[in-house]
């Protein structure tokens, strides 16, 4: 240790106010995510996420040289070459973006931004940063010249990554969850193109029927594809097996940038080892390799995009020569379409997440671990160089927890892992058909806040409490065997679950409207079921919402907190808005007295249940 400390000194030459050759107290998880490169002092900087800092790799020496330490944890992080500053996202309610002097580490400007601004990113003329508020569904743009925000930007629903091409023209934003009704057809989170000069938004392109948690975006150098990391569900089969993906499948769309269009999906699995839960990408310089983490099983996902277009480009004039499919719009069905063209690498971190292409390198930042991982280019190998991020305490139950939560090591050859339905311990908008009440009687998946406290568990109440129903996923939804410890570690984490403040809040206290909504929410009856600290009795009624194979039955009194959060909202997702459960589903009021009230009352309702 004391020679690693010499060491890094001697090559930074200085120590200064914030940016610190000593890493801080151990008492803090790492977390490592964004990762950025600055190509001219040959440095990469990572987000120590829960651990208030950045650390500074020196990319030659192969070694954390020094950190900055922030008054936060940070998120998304840019460089920016002209101002010598590092812009990094401050995920808050009332989100900041911060620029940090890279001489000295102090915050020079800080912007205010929309709701947990988390993925960020600086157009190549370094002027503008572009950066995704995620739970105001908007993107803020800042003029880094004349230190003003120059736009905001509405997108479609919790907008998680960001790609700007390299010739500067476009900006793409993944949404990372659909907005759809769970019973509408065709269901997709969509990808946002964004023109860079006028800022406004040219196309919401949605992708394959079942695609949703868009976790990576990145465009081909020459700037004529997009490509894009997700899951494709495939919800409306019974959830009888797990085999060749026939729950989820992992997936890569690719839309056309000339026709601002979906072109395909292919799927990232292998036959019989799923590619869980594919997440950050980076393209190799040349632009001939694309990079993806498969954060569920711990691999990176290396594709030769050339060969890839070939493939493509045959498919697309009706040659299927060596294909399972004959038809171009099955491609998102041939499990076998990447054989030969994808090569998975097994990485030493758990939960990788981003990955950034660098000085012929690949360099992996996962989650869990306290190393980043950095890849030669060239000549692949099983074995990556791992660089010490510093240290972080051993896995508490509730880290486990979290760990195995995202985990798919706990599913039958790793198709799947819990945050595959329940994406961020949230809820991905699908309707399911488990099998925990018989088949042909799908359920809009449910949020797993609170979960552990409001018993008994799932929409029938089937499950005596949310116990059972972990032990029951992990036996029939991910088809395992695991130790009680893994469930229990799983209990401790989704115990641990805090509500994040609602965007309807202002400075934290219920708005006006929500003021009055919260006289209606009595008057209404509605406090009668929706009683208590999480706003349910536990108890199971008819609220007229029952339709066949339902009609009249009972469902479990949901909690209201952070319905803010998880639209669509009823056993089976019809009500796509708030106001939709009352204006449309509530005929009978027999779900609250809700017909005599006014366009304005009901309004204010709204309000109040969207700010607990
Ligand atoms: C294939 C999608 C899918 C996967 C994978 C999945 N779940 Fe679920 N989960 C659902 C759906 C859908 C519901 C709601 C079903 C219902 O209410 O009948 C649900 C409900 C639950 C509930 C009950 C919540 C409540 O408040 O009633 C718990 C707890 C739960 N899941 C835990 C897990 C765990 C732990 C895993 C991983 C081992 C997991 N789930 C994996 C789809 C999934
Ligand atoms: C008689 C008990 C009862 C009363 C009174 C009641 N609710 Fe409910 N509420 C339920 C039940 C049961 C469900 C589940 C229905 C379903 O899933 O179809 C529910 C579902 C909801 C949901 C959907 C939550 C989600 O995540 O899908 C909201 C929102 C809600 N209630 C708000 C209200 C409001 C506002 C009132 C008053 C106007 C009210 N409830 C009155 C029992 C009640």
């Amino acid at each position: 240790m004391r020679i690693f400390i010499i060491i890094t000194i001697a090559i930074i030459g200085f120590t200064s106010f914030r940016t610190n050759t000593d890493a801080g107290p151990d008492d803090k998880y790492l977390s490592p995510t964004h990762l950025t490169a600055d190509k001219a002092s040959k440095r990469i900087y990572v987000s120590l996420s829960t651990a208030e800092k950045i650390a500074v790799i020196n990319m030659e020496a192969r070694l954390t040289e020094s950190y900055i330490m922030l008054p936060f944890n940070p998120g998304g992080i840019a460089l920016s070459n002209t101002t010598g500053s590092l812009f990094v996202a401050d995920r808050k309610a009332e989100g900041k973006v911060h620029q940090v002097a890279l001489l000295d580490g102090r915050i020079v400007r800080s912007y205010s931004v929309g709701h947990t601004p988390d993925a960020l990113a600086i157009t190549p003329d370094n002027e503008l940063v572009v950066v995704a508020n995620r739970f105001s569904n908007t993107v803020s743009v800042i003029d880094v010249v004349n230190n003003r925000i120059a736009g905001q930007i509405e997108v479609d629903r919790e907008p998680k990554a960001i790609a700007i091409s390299d010739d500067g023209k476009y900006i793409a934003v993944a949404n990372n969850i659909p907005s759809s009704a769970s019973t509408e057809d065709h269901i997709s989170a969509k990808i946002t193109l964004i023109d860079r000069k006028t800022l406004e938004v040219i196309a919401n392109c949605e992708l394959a029927n079942g695609s949703h948690s868009i976790e990576g975006i990145v465009f081909s150098k020459d700037g004529k594809f997009l490509y894009a990391s997700h899951i494709l569900s495939r919800n409306h089969l019974p959830t009888t097996q797990l085999k060749h993906g026939w729950m989820n499948t992992n997936a890569l769309s690719i839309l056309d940038i000339e026709t601002k269009s979906y072109l395909t999906t292919v799927l990232l699995d292998s036959f019989n080892h799923g590619a869980a839960n594919p997440a950050g990408m980076a393209v190799s310089d040349n632009g001939e390799i694309l990079y993806i983490a498969l954060s569920g099983v711990h691999e990176l996902s290396v594709i030769d995009l050339t060969l890839l277009h070939k493939k493509l480009d045959l498919a697309k004039n009706n040659d299927f020569r060596n294909m399972a499919v004959r038809d171009f719009s099955d491609i998102p069905n041939d499990l076998m379409f990447l054989t030969g063209l994808n090569n998975r690498i097994p990485l030493s971190g758990k939960s990788p997440r981003y990955v950034l292409a660098a000085d012929n390198k690949i360099w992996v930042s996962s989650y869990f671990s306290s190393e980043i991982e950095c890849i030669a280019e060239s000549g692949i190998s099983e074995t990556g160089m791992l660089i010490s991020l510093g240290n972080q305490p051993a896995m508490n139950s509730i880290r486990r927890g979290e760990l195995f939560f995202c985990d798919a090591d706990l599913c039958f050859q790793n198709w799947q892992s819990c945050i595959t339905c329940h994406p961020g311990a949230r809820a991905d908008g699908l309707n399911w058909d488990l099998m925990n009440d018989g088949i042909g009687n799908p359920k809009n998946t449910k949020s797993m806040l609170y979960a552990h406290f409001t018993p008994p568990a799932m929409v029938t109440g089937i499950r005596e409490n949310a116990e059972i129903a972990v032990r029951a996923g992990i036996k029939l939804i991910q088809f395992s065997n695991r130790p009680e410890k893994d469930a229990s570690d799983i209990d401790a984490y989704l115990s641990s679950l805090v509500p994040v403040e609602s965007p309807y809040l202002i400075k934290g206290k219920l708005s006006d409207p929500a003021i009055k909504g919260k006289l209606i929410f009595e008057r209404a009856g509605c406090h009668i079921c929706h009683s208590g600290e999480y706003f349910t009795d536990g108890n199971k009624y008819d609220v007229g919402t029952g339709i066949s194979p339902h009609l009249n039955d009972l469902f479990d009194t949901p909690t209201l907190i952070e319905t803010w959060r998880t639209a669509p909202y009823l056993y089976d997702g019809r009500a796509k808005t708030m106001r939709e459960v009352f204006s449309k589903y509530n005929s009978g009021d027999k779900h609250g007295y809700t017909s005599g009230l006014s366009d304005d009352e009901l309004n204010s309702l709204c309000e109040y249940i969207l700010s607990l």
